[in-house]
């Protein structure tokens, strides 16, 4: 946990010793002019502190490399850079003394040195932000992932099997690693062509002999092995998911046929009959909103004015956001003042420190939600049950609570909730897996792996 914690702290506090080693070596060429050669009094003193907080990011470095999640070879070769630049301006440090007056090899020094920070800044950035995070300005070819769309089908059997279902799950559970951001084993997956391009190792998909797949050998794959697909800790592929793709895999990896001429037994129309009904479900509540009467002004305006944030989501209907942050009046009247817009609120956001199980009792009959953020509270697992009552609830957010397994398992398991959010909770990564075996419609989120790519669930408030 500490060790996660600190490991975190890795991509924050490299920037110091990146900006300091820079100020120096621009001291140092600034320092030979005459008007600024006081700077060379200060240069070693910034060497120093330079040294020790790259020292720090080494450790910190470290520990964020335990967490496995990134590709070992490229951690390894960003780590050695890293240690071999803070070396060299050590080794500076030391015989800056005798480099000074020869001006033309404290030069190359200062040029090396600068391509070696560069260098280790460049590495550790694509570990973050992907391999040619920086040079994707300037590629010309279009970046943009494939993904799944919206369903354009009525019965299953007129679906694309590639384009309809199987890139719907990797979509879902492969591009967070295998897409536009990270490139994890150098492979994409988010579409076909960067698919059959293979990765690392060279090709995924051995169209002539497809059982001899490199996808299909990682997902069949012991879980526990290191090679298995998805990895161990990471969203699972559900059972109807991984028999969808094991059998278009099986059956020549096609892209462009329909499922109604592929020949189907039991086990895979059932599989199919499962992803089909999850699709419609999701695209349903996008959709139907019963009509609702407005929220009449003088409510509106004594809610704002106990503090509570209300703002319209779309101007066809007179449904509500409610966010509070700042209440001007006593928590549980504030909660209260709440039940006379019930109704309208499908989107609420309250997570003050103070809020507990029983504060939030008041929420039974807001039948509305779908969004709801309980993070930063002090709610437990008994407040995990109320949310059953909340039928169209689609996202929930209890990070950074004393939430735990046992809470998720009071879900019903067959709850249209989405993605629920868990960073930092009492729920341990390896209870994910049971977790999303259970519910296999939604999304957990709770890895404490800050450089996971997670869709962004930041609420911002105007005030
Ligand atoms: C959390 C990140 C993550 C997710 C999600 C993920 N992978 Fe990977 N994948 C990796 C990493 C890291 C590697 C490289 C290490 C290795 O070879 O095991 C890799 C390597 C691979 C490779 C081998 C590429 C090569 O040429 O060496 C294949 C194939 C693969 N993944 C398929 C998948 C599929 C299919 C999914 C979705 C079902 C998936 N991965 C989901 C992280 C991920």
């Amino acid at each position: 946990m500490i060790i996660e914690l600190i490991g975190k702290l890795h991509p924050v506090l490299v920037h110091l010793p990146i900006g300091i080693f820079l100020i120096a070596i621009a001291m140092e060429f600034i320092g030979r002019t005459k008007r600024f050669s006081h700077l060379q009094m200060s240069i070693e003193f910034i060497l120093i502190i330079g040294v020790i907080t790259g020292a720090f990011s080494l450790i910190t470095g470290y520990l964020l490399s335990l967490d496995g999640s990134n590709d070992s070879d490229s951690v390894n070769l960003h780590k050695w850079v890293a240690i071999a630049s803070i070396l060299m301006f050590a080794a500076y440090y030391f015989f800056r003394k005798h480099v000074i007056h020869k001006k033309t090899i404290q030069t190359v020094a200062l040029i090396l040195l600068l391509i070696m920070i560069t260098l280790t800044g460049h590495l550790g950035g694509s570990l973050t932000h992907g391999e040619g995070y920086l040079t994707a300005a300037f590629d010309k070819k279009d970046d943009k992932s494939e993904i799944a769309s919206v369903a354009k089908f009525e019965k299953i059997e007129d679906a694309k099997l590639y384009e309809d279902v199987v890139l719907h799950t990797i979509t879902e559970k492969c591009v967070q690693c295998h897409g536009a951001n990270r490139q994890k084993g150098m492979l994409r997956l988010d579409g076909k062509e960067r698919m059959l391009k293979g990765g690392k190792n060279g090709d995924v998909i051995d169209l002539k002999n497809p059982e001899n797949s490199e996808i299909l050998k990682r997902l069949l794959l012991e879980l526990n092995d290191d090679h298995h697909m998805p990895p161990k800790d990471k969203n699972q592929l559900s059972e109807d998911e991984l028999v969808i793709l094991t059998w278009w895999l099986r059956n020549g990896a096609e892209f462009d046929k329909k499922i109604a001429l592929y020949n189907k037994d039991q086990k895979i129309e059932k599989a199919l009959n499962t992803f089909h009904q999850k699709i419609k479900s999701e695209t349903k509540i996008e959709v139907i909103r019963e009509k609702i009467a407005a929220i009449p002004p003088s409510t509106l305006s004594k809610l704002e004015k106990s503090g509570w944030v209300i703002s319209p989501l779309s101007s066809k209907d007179n449904y509500v956001r409610v966010v509070g942050f700042n209440l001007e009046v006593p928590l549980n009247s504030a909660l209260e003042g709440l039940k006379q817009i019930k109704s309208n609120i499908v989107e609420l956001k309250f997570s003050f420190k103070k809020i507990s199980d029983s504060n939030i009792l008041v929420l039974k009959d807001f039948k509305n939600l779908e969004k709801l953020w309980l993070d930063h509270t002090m709610i437990t697992d008994k407040s995990l049950k109320l949310m059953n009552e909340f039928q169209k609830l689609t996202y929930l957010n209890v990070s950074h609570t004393a939430v735990t397994s046992k809470g998720i398992e009071q879900l019903n398991p067959n709850s249209m909730i989405k993605k629920i959010y868990a960073y930092n909770t009492g729920i341990q990564k390896t209870e994910l897996t049971t977790m999303s075996k259970r519910m296999p419609q939604t999304s957990f989120f709770t890895a404490s792996d800050s450089m996971d790519v997670v869709p962004s669930d930041t609420l911002f408030v105007k005030k």
